[in-house]
């Protein structure tokens, strides 16, 4: 395949707020390290800021969320890449200074680390003041409220700039353990006989977190558990699992196998959610006294397919839980029929394929074994391999670099993000009320009432 021409330049809008701050400037630095980052690098925002306070800022957010500097010659180098443009993003003027800050640029990246609200007026400028031509745009999620917010926000995009140089942020895909499952299946043929509903009795996933919303109660009252991390992050997981194998060895090919899933998941009804609501949540800053906003989503999908018809899906979310893990838990039917007495005391759930996520990559297989005797008699346990990620790159410099690069496999599709969508768009209105859990303990209780078979959610240790 054609390798997409790299981007020469890259406009941050946004620079001065709190995302620069905690992730991208730890992210150009790290590449900046790496010798990864050799193009112009210009802030956009409306604060009067000069040059020196954007690099004052940058080494603040480094130092605060990136680790630290540690290499003062690959922060000089970042340094003398950055520039900044203040202006209003309604004024035409603003576009055309950035233009003179590019007068070589010849595809040209903006990363729009701006609200949504913002999206608009941004892209129309960047079109009317010719900053558009051959050039990429990045998007940050939250992409939309809800079907139709996304699809205006695409038609909106779409007006400037085409598909294939639209690049939506899901972070969860520049990870590396994301994308070891993609790997994992389509590396290996043990699995493809196994992996769909004549062996596989369930799914389910979980991302705990074991804090609260630090802070950014007034952003969480806007979102709430579903549109904060199930309709992106755990939708796009379940994609990669569920996926068909892709036909070709293009990155379309594989993005169209992908992006079918969500077309395949069935929209949520109220009895496929419970919402839970940690206490204390309404004690924070920004959240209302009487607010119904979820800290916790647990859900039940499935998936109308040839492969995974009959198979649930459970996938939760919660903060405040008492560990923070996010782990995958593929469960294979138990054997058919009874060879050992034992079988009939036996939990159904022994054979298993687990994926974390996080805190390590890690990728177990759960079986049973004979004990040593004369009686047939088993015990669990588990095959399992951990990876040494610590000298990874993060998600966001992997996104970033490969934004640069024009590389977009990893970013969420018009069509994927849209059927996410439509697939929650109902239960983001019509649920129950979130029931209330403690802090530190799995969320509330009815959660378990949306297991079938009645064996409950397993929990990820640490
Ligand atoms: C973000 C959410 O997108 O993902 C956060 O806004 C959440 O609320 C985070 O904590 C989880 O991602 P990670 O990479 O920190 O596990």
């Amino acid at each position: 395949m054609k390798k997409p021409v790299p981007s020469d330049a890259i406009a941050f809008f946004g620079m001065t707020g709190d995302l620069a701050h905690k992730k991208i400037f730890p992210a150009l630095y790290n590449m900046a390290k790496r010798g990864a980052l050799n193009i112009p690098v210009i802030g956009v925002a409306s604060s009067q800021w000069t040059v020196e306070q954007l690099c004052d800022r940058a080494r603040d957010g480094i130092e605060k969320h990136g680790g630290g500097v540690d290499d003062e010659k690959a922060f000089g180098h970042l340094a003398e890449l950055l520039d900044y443009v203040s202006g209003d993003y309604n004024d035409l003027q603003t576009y055309k200074a950035l233009r003179q800050k590019l007068p070589n640029a010849r595809q040209p990246a903006y990363y729009l680390a701006i609200p949504p609200s913002l999206f608009p007026v941004v892209v129309e400028h960047l079109g009317a003041a010719d900053c558009a031509k051959n050039a990429r745009v990045v998007v940050e999620k939250p992409f939309g409220r809800d079907e139709r917010s996304a699809r205006e926000l695409n038609e909106v995009l779409h007006q400037v700039f085409p598909e294939r140089s639209i690049f939506r942020i899901d972070h969860y895909l520049g990870k590396e353990a994301i994308q070891n499952i993609l790997y994992f299946r389509f590396a290996n043929s043990f699995l493809e006989p196994v992996w769909n509903r004549n062996f596989v009795r369930q799914v389910q996933i979980t991302l705990a977190e074991d804090f609260g919303v630090d802070g950014r109660g007034r952003f969480y009252e806007e979102v709430g558990a579903l549109r904060d991390v199930v309709q992106n992050h755990l939708l796009q997981t379940v994609a990669l699992l569920a996926m068909e194998p892709p036909v070709g060895t293009e990155v379309e090919d594989l993005r169209d196998a992908k992006e079918k899933v969500f077309g395949a998941m069935r929209p949520l009804t109220r009895a496929d959610l419970v919402r839970g609501q940690f206490d204390g949540y309404r004690d924070e800053e920004g959240v209302a006294a009487d607010s119904d906003v979820e800290t916790y989503a647990a859900v039940r999908v499935h998936i109308d397919s040839w492969r995974w018809a009959g198979v649930p899906w459970y996938i939760r979310a919660g903060k405040n839980l008492p560990v923070s893990a996010t782990e995958v838990r593929v469960e294979l039917h138990r054997p058919p029929q009874r060879v050992f007495a034992e079988y009939e005391e036996l939990p159904r759930d022994t054979n298993y394929l687990r994926f974390r996520l996080s805190p390590q990559v890690q990728i177990a297989l759960g079986a049973r074994v004979k004990l040593p005797g004369e009686s047939f008699k088993g015990q669990p346990i588990e095959l399992s391999f951990t990876e040494d990620t610590s000298d990874e790159m993060t998600a966001y410099e992997r996104l970033i670099g490969d934004a640069i690069e024009g590389e977009n496999l990893l970013f969420a599709r018009e069509d994927g993000v849209e059927e996410a969508w439509r697939v929650v768009d109902d239960v983001l209105v019509q649920h129950e009320r979130a029931h209330p859990y403690k802090p530190h303990t799995w969320g509330p209780a009815q959660a378990e009432g949306l297991i079938h078979g009645g064996d409950g959610w397993h929990n990820p240790g640490i």
